[in-house]
Protein backbone atom coordinates (compact mmCIF):
# COMPACT_ATOMS: atom_id res chain seq x y z
CA UNK A 1 0.00 0.00 0.00
CA UNK A 2 1.36 3.39 -0.66
CA UNK A 3 1.55 4.81 2.92
CA UNK A 4 1.91 8.23 4.12
CA UNK A 5 3.29 8.47 7.73
CA UNK A 6 2.91 12.21 9.18
CA UNK A 7 5.75 12.37 11.51
CA UNK A 8 7.27 8.70 12.27
CA UNK A 9 10.76 9.74 13.25
CA UNK A 10 10.53 10.02 17.08
CA UNK A 11 9.20 6.94 19.50
CA UNK A 12 6.19 5.35 18.09
CA UNK A 13 6.28 6.41 14.68
CA UNK A 14 9.60 5.20 14.13
CA UNK A 15 8.10 1.69 15.44
CA UNK A 16 4.92 2.33 12.61
CA UNK A 17 7.74 3.14 9.73
CA UNK A 18 9.94 -0.20 10.42
CA UNK A 19 6.76 -2.08 10.32
CA UNK A 20 5.33 -0.52 7.39
CA UNK A 21 8.82 -1.20 5.43
CA UNK A 22 8.67 -4.69 7.16
CA UNK A 23 5.65 -5.50 5.23
CA UNK A 24 6.58 -4.12 2.10
CA UNK A 25 4.23 -1.19 2.24
CA UNK A 26 5.38 2.01 0.19
CA UNK A 27 6.34 4.81 2.73
CA UNK A 28 6.42 8.60 2.68
CA UNK A 29 7.38 10.36 5.60
CA UNK A 30 5.94 14.08 6.28
CA UNK A 31 8.25 16.06 8.70
CA UNK A 32 10.05 18.73 9.43
CA UNK A 33 13.35 17.07 9.04
CA UNK A 34 14.67 17.39 12.08
CA UNK A 35 14.08 14.80 14.47
CA UNK A 36 16.55 11.98 13.59
CA UNK A 37 16.56 12.84 10.42
CA UNK A 38 19.28 10.35 9.43
CA UNK A 39 16.28 7.81 9.97
CA UNK A 40 14.98 5.35 7.13
CA UNK A 41 17.39 6.95 4.44
CA UNK A 42 15.64 4.65 2.02
CA UNK A 43 12.19 6.02 1.81
CA UNK A 44 10.38 9.14 0.38
CA UNK A 45 10.34 12.58 2.38
CA UNK A 46 8.41 15.55 2.27
CA UNK A 47 9.72 18.32 4.79
CA UNK A 48 7.03 20.96 5.51
CA UNK A 49 5.61 22.50 9.21
CA UNK A 50 2.20 20.81 9.99
CA UNK A 51 1.56 24.58 10.19
CA UNK A 52 1.60 24.78 6.97
CA UNK A 53 1.66 21.36 4.73
CA UNK A 54 1.46 22.75 1.37
CA UNK A 55 4.22 19.95 0.29
CA UNK A 56 0.85 17.28 0.86
CA UNK A 57 -0.75 19.33 -2.31
CA UNK A 58 -0.06 16.98 -4.63
CA UNK A 59 0.24 13.32 -4.31
CA UNK A 60 -1.80 10.01 -3.73
CA UNK A 61 -1.85 7.73 -0.66
CA UNK A 62 -3.71 4.64 -0.23
CA UNK A 63 -3.59 5.77 3.56
CA UNK A 64 -2.08 7.78 6.39
CA UNK A 65 -1.36 7.14 9.96
CA UNK A 66 -0.95 10.46 11.62
CA UNK A 67 1.49 10.86 14.46
CA UNK A 68 2.17 14.66 14.51
CA UNK A 69 -1.26 15.88 14.69
CA UNK A 70 -1.49 17.70 18.57
CA UNK A 71 -3.00 20.98 17.08
CA UNK A 72 -6.79 21.02 16.09
CA UNK A 73 -5.94 23.94 12.64
CA UNK A 74 -3.45 21.85 12.12
CA UNK A 75 -5.24 18.25 11.52
CA UNK A 76 -7.56 20.15 10.11
CA UNK A 77 -6.20 21.93 7.40
CA UNK A 78 -4.45 18.40 6.60
CA UNK A 79 -7.78 16.70 6.72
CA UNK A 80 -8.83 19.23 4.33
CA UNK A 81 -5.75 18.70 1.52
CA UNK A 82 -5.86 15.16 1.80
CA UNK A 83 -9.15 13.85 1.66
CA UNK A 84 -9.62 13.24 -2.17
CA UNK A 85 -6.55 12.14 -2.04
CA UNK A 86 -5.85 9.05 0.19
CA UNK A 87 -7.79 6.14 1.17
CA UNK A 88 -8.03 5.63 4.95
CA UNK A 89 -6.65 8.26 7.55
CA UNK A 90 -5.78 6.71 11.14
CA UNK A 91 -5.17 9.08 13.69
CA UNK A 92 -2.87 8.58 16.90
CA UNK A 93 -5.32 9.72 19.59
CA UNK A 94 -5.09 9.39 23.21
CA UNK A 95 -6.52 7.95 26.65
CA UNK A 96 -6.65 11.70 27.27
CA UNK A 97 -9.90 12.16 25.24
CA UNK A 98 -12.10 10.89 28.31
CA UNK A 99 -14.22 13.16 30.26
CA UNK A 100 -14.08 10.99 33.60
CA UNK A 101 -10.54 9.69 35.09
CA UNK A 102 -12.20 7.71 37.58
CA UNK A 103 -15.05 5.42 36.18
CA UNK A 104 -14.10 1.55 35.04
CA UNK A 105 -14.70 -0.34 32.35
CA UNK A 106 -15.45 2.76 29.92
CA UNK A 107 -15.10 1.94 26.15
CA UNK A 108 -15.12 3.90 23.34
CA UNK A 109 -18.67 5.28 23.61
CA UNK A 110 -17.92 6.85 27.56
CA UNK A 111 -18.26 10.58 27.36
CA UNK A 112 -15.45 12.98 25.82
CA UNK A 113 -13.87 16.37 27.33
CA UNK A 114 -15.32 19.55 26.57
CA UNK A 115 -13.20 22.14 25.19
CA UNK A 116 -12.12 24.46 28.28
CA UNK A 117 -13.93 27.76 27.92
CA UNK A 118 -11.81 30.55 26.04
CA UNK A 119 -8.60 28.20 25.36
CA UNK A 120 -7.24 29.12 22.09
CA UNK A 121 -7.08 25.74 19.44
CA UNK A 122 -3.49 26.54 17.90
CA UNK A 123 -1.72 27.41 21.44
CA UNK A 124 -0.62 23.89 22.77
CA UNK A 125 -0.64 23.21 26.37
CA UNK A 126 -1.44 20.38 28.39
CA UNK A 127 -4.97 21.64 29.29
CA UNK A 128 -5.75 21.56 25.43
CA UNK A 129 -3.95 18.17 25.37
CA UNK A 130 -7.23 15.90 25.59
CA UNK A 131 -9.56 18.22 24.04
CA UNK A 132 -7.47 18.67 21.43
CA UNK A 133 -7.26 14.95 20.34
CA UNK A 134 -11.40 15.33 21.03
CA UNK A 135 -11.94 17.57 18.17
CA UNK A 136 -9.35 16.25 15.79
CA UNK A 137 -10.92 12.68 16.26
CA UNK A 138 -13.84 14.23 15.26
CA UNK A 139 -12.98 16.51 12.67
CA UNK A 140 -11.97 14.05 10.89
CA UNK A 141 -14.63 11.52 11.81
CA UNK A 142 -16.69 13.73 9.69
CA UNK A 143 -14.08 14.40 6.94
CA UNK A 144 -13.59 10.88 6.33
CA UNK A 145 -16.21 9.22 7.52
CA UNK A 146 -16.02 5.41 7.73
CA UNK A 147 -12.27 6.23 6.30
CA UNK A 148 -11.03 7.51 9.64
CA UNK A 149 -10.18 5.29 12.86
CA UNK A 150 -8.39 6.49 15.61
CA UNK A 151 -6.56 4.66 18.10
CA UNK A 152 -6.22 5.91 22.20
CA UNK A 153 -3.30 4.95 23.97
CA UNK A 154 -1.70 5.94 27.23
CA UNK A 155 1.88 4.33 28.84
CA UNK A 156 3.38 3.37 25.42
CA UNK A 157 7.06 1.25 26.24
CA UNK A 158 9.30 -0.24 24.22
CA UNK A 159 12.52 0.62 22.47
CA UNK A 160 12.94 4.06 21.41
CA UNK A 161 10.04 5.22 24.41
CA UNK A 162 10.52 6.07 27.80
CA UNK A 163 9.90 3.78 29.78
CA UNK A 164 8.44 3.00 33.29
CA UNK A 165 10.27 5.99 35.19
CA UNK A 166 13.64 3.92 35.64
CA UNK A 167 12.63 0.58 35.58
CA UNK A 168 13.90 -0.85 31.84
CA UNK A 169 17.28 0.71 32.70
CA UNK A 170 17.54 -0.13 37.02
CA UNK A 171 16.84 -3.94 35.34
CA UNK A 172 19.43 -3.49 33.10
CA UNK A 173 21.90 -1.45 35.87
CA UNK A 174 20.67 -4.44 38.31
CA UNK A 175 19.96 -1.24 40.34
CA UNK A 176 16.26 -0.16 42.02
CA UNK A 177 13.04 -0.32 39.91
CA UNK A 178 11.22 3.08 41.54
CA UNK A 179 7.48 3.83 41.20
CA UNK A 180 5.71 6.82 43.13
CA UNK A 181 2.42 5.12 42.02
CA UNK A 182 1.10 3.03 44.95
CA UNK A 183 1.40 -0.57 44.67
CA UNK A 184 -2.56 -1.56 44.50
CA UNK A 185 -2.54 1.51 41.34
CA UNK A 186 -4.62 0.23 38.48
CA UNK A 187 -2.39 0.08 34.84
CA UNK A 188 -2.34 -0.36 31.52
CA UNK A 189 -0.05 0.31 28.70
CA UNK A 190 0.95 -1.56 25.53
CA UNK A 191 4.21 -2.34 23.80
CA UNK A 192 4.80 0.22 21.04
CA UNK A 193 5.74 -2.45 18.50
CA UNK A 194 1.97 -4.14 19.45
CA UNK A 195 0.48 -0.06 19.14
CA UNK A 196 2.51 0.20 15.55
CA UNK A 197 0.99 -3.40 13.93
CA UNK A 198 -2.09 -2.21 15.22
CA UNK A 199 -2.14 0.96 13.83
CA UNK A 200 -0.94 -0.55 10.44
CA UNK A 201 -3.61 -2.96 10.19
CA UNK A 202 -6.62 -0.47 10.99
CA UNK A 203 -4.97 1.50 8.05
CA UNK A 204 -4.46 -1.60 5.27
CA UNK A 205 -7.77 -3.53 6.75
CA UNK A 206 -9.36 -0.07 6.42
CA UNK A 207 -11.23 -0.37 9.92
CA UNK A 208 -12.91 2.84 11.35
CA UNK A 209 -13.82 4.17 14.48
CA UNK A 210 -12.28 4.93 17.84
CA UNK A 211 -10.18 2.44 19.73
CA UNK A 212 -8.88 1.52 23.49
CA UNK A 213 -5.43 0.57 22.32
CA UNK A 214 -4.03 -0.74 25.66
CA UNK A 215 -3.43 -3.89 27.17
CA UNK A 216 -5.11 -5.48 30.25
CA UNK A 217 -5.10 -3.94 33.23
CA UNK A 218 -2.97 -5.12 36.41
CA UNK A 219 -1.76 -3.43 39.69
CA UNK A 220 1.47 -1.48 39.69
CA UNK A 221 3.04 -4.27 41.88
CA UNK A 222 1.90 -6.90 39.71
CA UNK A 223 3.34 -4.95 37.13
CA UNK A 224 6.71 -5.04 38.56
CA UNK A 225 7.06 -8.66 39.96
CA UNK A 226 6.44 -9.27 35.77
CA UNK A 227 9.05 -6.47 34.86
CA UNK A 228 11.59 -8.10 37.71
CA UNK A 229 11.19 -11.77 37.01
CA UNK A 230 12.99 -10.88 33.81
CA UNK A 231 16.66 -10.50 35.39
CA UNK A 232 17.96 -12.94 38.14
CA UNK A 233 17.81 -11.90 42.00
CA UNK A 234 16.17 -8.48 41.56
CA UNK A 235 16.09 -5.78 43.73
CA UNK A 236 13.14 -4.65 45.39
CA UNK A 237 10.82 -1.79 44.00
CA UNK A 238 11.23 1.60 45.86
CA UNK A 239 7.59 2.67 46.66
CA UNK A 240 8.52 5.89 48.15
CA UNK A 241 11.50 7.61 45.58
CA UNK A 242 13.24 10.61 47.01
CA UNK A 243 12.70 11.75 42.85
CA UNK A 244 9.08 11.89 41.51
CA UNK A 245 9.22 8.77 38.95
CA UNK A 246 6.52 7.19 37.51
CA UNK A 247 4.04 9.13 39.34
CA UNK A 248 0.09 8.47 39.68
CA UNK A 249 -2.07 10.06 42.24
CA UNK A 250 -2.68 8.08 45.34
CA UNK A 251 -6.08 8.96 45.99
CA UNK A 252 -7.61 6.94 43.03
CA UNK A 253 -8.37 9.71 41.11
CA UNK A 254 -7.01 8.62 38.02
CA UNK A 255 -7.88 5.05 38.39
CA UNK A 256 -10.26 5.09 35.68
CA UNK A 257 -7.72 5.91 33.23
CA UNK A 258 -6.26 2.82 33.84
CA UNK A 259 -9.32 0.75 33.76
CA UNK A 260 -10.35 0.98 30.09
CA UNK A 261 -12.14 -1.50 28.10
CA UNK A 262 -10.04 -2.69 25.28
CA UNK A 263 -12.37 -5.29 23.59
CA UNK A 264 -12.99 -3.24 20.82
CA UNK A 265 -9.39 -2.96 19.77
CA UNK A 266 -8.55 -6.87 20.18
CA UNK A 267 -11.51 -7.87 18.31
CA UNK A 268 -9.69 -5.42 15.53
CA UNK A 269 -6.85 -7.61 15.73
CA UNK A 270 -4.89 -5.71 18.85
CA UNK A 271 -1.88 -8.17 19.60
CA UNK A 272 -0.99 -7.96 22.86
CA UNK A 273 2.68 -9.27 24.35
CA UNK A 274 3.64 -10.65 27.64
CA UNK A 275 4.91 -8.13 30.34
CA UNK A 276 7.79 -10.17 30.58
CA UNK A 277 8.94 -10.65 27.00
CA UNK A 278 8.23 -6.32 26.68
CA UNK A 279 10.34 -6.40 29.41
CA UNK A 280 12.92 -8.72 28.03
CA UNK A 281 13.66 -6.97 25.14
CA UNK A 282 13.31 -3.52 26.85
CA UNK A 283 15.96 -4.60 28.90
CA UNK A 284 18.47 -6.09 26.30
CA UNK A 285 17.63 -2.94 24.40
CA UNK A 286 19.35 -0.66 27.37
CA UNK A 287 22.23 -3.49 27.46
CA UNK A 288 22.84 -3.24 24.36
CA UNK A 289 23.74 0.83 24.96
CA UNK A 290 20.93 2.37 23.89
CA UNK A 291 19.73 4.86 26.33
CA UNK A 292 15.90 5.67 27.05
CA UNK A 293 14.61 8.79 26.66
CA UNK A 294 13.34 10.72 29.40
CA UNK A 295 10.41 9.91 30.84
CA UNK A 296 7.44 12.00 30.98
CA UNK A 297 6.16 10.64 33.99
N1 LIG B 1 3.04 7.40 25.54
C1 LIG B 1 3.06 8.13 24.45
O1 LIG B 1 4.11 8.52 23.97
C2 LIG B 1 1.75 8.45 23.77
C3 LIG B 1 0.58 7.99 24.33
C4 LIG B 1 -0.62 8.25 23.67
C5 LIG B 1 -0.63 8.95 22.47
N2 LIG B 1 0.55 9.41 21.99
C6 LIG B 1 0.50 10.13 20.71
O2 LIG B 1 1.49 9.60 19.84
C7 LIG B 1 1.97 10.63 18.99
C8 LIG B 1 3.42 10.94 19.23
O3 LIG B 1 4.19 9.86 19.07
P1 LIG B 1 5.70 10.11 18.75
O4 LIG B 1 6.18 11.48 19.19
O5 LIG B 1 6.41 8.96 19.23
O6 LIG B 1 5.54 10.15 17.15
P2 LIG B 1 6.62 10.17 16.07
O7 LIG B 1 5.89 10.16 14.78
O8 LIG B 1 7.63 9.11 16.29
O9 LIG B 1 7.35 11.60 16.34
C9 LIG B 1 6.79 12.84 16.10
C10 LIG B 1 7.04 13.21 14.64
O10 LIG B 1 6.38 14.38 14.29
C11 LIG B 1 7.24 15.24 13.58
N3 LIG B 1 6.83 16.59 13.88
C12 LIG B 1 6.83 17.18 15.11
N4 LIG B 1 6.39 18.44 15.04
C13 LIG B 1 6.11 18.67 13.72
C14 LIG B 1 5.63 19.79 13.00
N5 LIG B 1 5.35 20.96 13.62
N6 LIG B 1 5.46 19.69 11.67
C15 LIG B 1 5.75 18.53 11.04
N7 LIG B 1 6.21 17.42 11.66
C16 LIG B 1 6.39 17.50 13.00
C17 LIG B 1 8.63 14.88 14.09
O11 LIG B 1 9.65 15.12 13.15
P3 LIG B 1 10.36 16.56 13.01
O12 LIG B 1 10.72 17.01 14.39
O13 LIG B 1 11.55 16.27 12.15
O14 LIG B 1 9.36 17.45 12.37
C18 LIG B 1 8.51 13.39 14.31
O15 LIG B 1 8.76 12.68 13.13
C19 LIG B 1 1.24 11.88 19.36
O16 LIG B 1 0.14 12.04 18.53
C20 LIG B 1 0.84 11.60 20.81
O17 LIG B 1 -0.27 12.35 21.20
C21 LIG B 1 1.73 9.17 22.59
Amino acid sequence: MRLLVLGGTKNLGRHVVEAALRDGHDVTLFNRGLTNPELFPEVRRLVGERAAPDVLATGEWDGVIDMSGFLVPQVRRSAELLRDRVGHYTYMSSIAVYASKVTPGMDESAPLLDWPDGAPEDEFTMDIYGPSKVRCESLLSATFGERAAAVRSGFVVGPYNPDFGNWGTALAHETRMESAARPSQPVQYVDARDLADFLLRLTTERVSGPFNAVGPTRTMAELADAWRSVVPDAAPVDWSPAVDRFHLPHDGSNDGTFRLDNRRALAAGLRLRADEEIARDYVAWVQDGNVPPPPPH
